[in-house]
């Protein structure tokens, strides 16, 4: 049995970078708990404050928050953390050389309804200030609440799957994660058609002609509406999610957020073997403007993702 401990002496020689990923993985096994018991405690539904995002903020999302700042504040190795739930990066006591940037609870519309929710983090390092590209980041990584709980993590090399046990112990339950080159399976929320643009109409029409289209073969749709959820099914056998610009989001310059939740999971899809865009460029190239910056996303199967890049080419 290889357990996260162990995995991580054999993936970096820092342990500060190693005891980061701890604080996180640890917060994942509090939130876990908290959400298998948040009906019982009436913990389910919106505390009536907006987070800076302009959604309303779920019990769960600042229970969830909460736990991750304390976590992280009592690791001396972390720095700054930026969080979707708190309008300001917060430097933390400890002054360490990490910063944190995190989606404490990804997939508000599913807490409700008992389908599969996540944390998603990425580290980087204070030095490089809050803006820094994805390209940059030292480590990346999501816990996933499904039927099961896993973790999955990438330093700088193979994306890594852990899977929860009964004594709340991290086991390796997959050493190197690797998303196929190509798919027919794709994830986008189709009730935006109306608002799409020429590159993802197309994309999508062609898909939906199936094998008698242009793709030449049968395609399925899945969108559970957790990103963590739908990129999770992406690494374990392939697939593409889509959450492009669109005409409704062009104002806030797409709908997910760059530093806890494009950059991270690019970082883990291009370590599987994947492709990551905005649709016009790699999405781990962008120079952030801001931490709560917005970003189109398309990322998963290479081929498919390339298709996608050669719509956006055309105009
Ligand atoms: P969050 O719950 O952290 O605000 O993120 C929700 C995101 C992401 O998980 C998902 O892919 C997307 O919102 C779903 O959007 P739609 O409701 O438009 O399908
Ligand atoms: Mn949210
Ligand atoms: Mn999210
Ligand atoms: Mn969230």
């Amino acid at each position: 049995m290889t357990t996260l401990l162990d995995w991580l002496r054999a993936q970096t020689d820092d342990a500060d970078l190693g005891s980061v990923i701890v604080s996180m993985a640890a917060s994942g096994v509090e939130i876990a708990s908290v959400l298998r018991q948040a009906a019982i405690k009436g913990q389910i539904g919106v505390v009536g404050a907006v987070n800076v995002q302009g959604e309303a903020q779920k019990a769960l999302d600042v229970i969830s928050n909460d736990i991750v700042l304390n976590q992280l504040g009592q690791n001396p190795a972390v720095g700054i953390l930026i969080s979707e739930e708190m309008d300001e990066a917060v430097e933390m006591a400890n002054q360490g050389r990490f910063i944190v940037a995190t989606d404490p609870l990804d997939g508000s519309s599913n807490l409700d309804v008992n389908v599969t929710v996540g944390t998603i983090f990425s580290v980087l390092g204070v030095a490089g200030g809050l803006l820094q590209p994805g390209r940059a980041q030292l480590a990346a990584g999501y816990i996933a609440y499904g039927p099961a709980i896993n973790l999955v993590l990438r330093i700088s090399g193979d994306v890594a799957v852990f899977t929860l046990d009964d004594a709340d112990q991290w086991v390796l339950t997959q050493a190197k994660a690797s998303v196929p080159d190509s798919t027919a399976e794709y994830a986008i929320n189709t009730a935006r058609d109306r608002f799409w643009d020429a590159a993802t109409t197309g994309y999508v029409r062609e898909n939906v002609a199936g094998e008698t289209g242009p793709a030449g073969k049968r395609y399925n749709m899945r969108w559970v509406g957790s990103m963590v959820a739908d990129v999770h099914r992406i690494l374990m056998r392939g697939g593409i999610f889509l959450y492009p610009l669109d005409s409704e989001t062009r104002a806030k310059g797409g709908r997910l957020r760059l530093l806890y939740e494009a950059n991270p999971m690019a970082w883990l899809i291009e370590g599987a073997g994947g492709r990551a865009t905005t649709g016009r460029e790699s999405l781990l190239e962008v120079v952030p403007t801001g931490i709560h910056q917005r970003i189109p996303v398309i990322l998963g199967s290479s081929e498919e993702v390339k298709r996608v890049e050669a719509w956006y080419a055309r105009g």
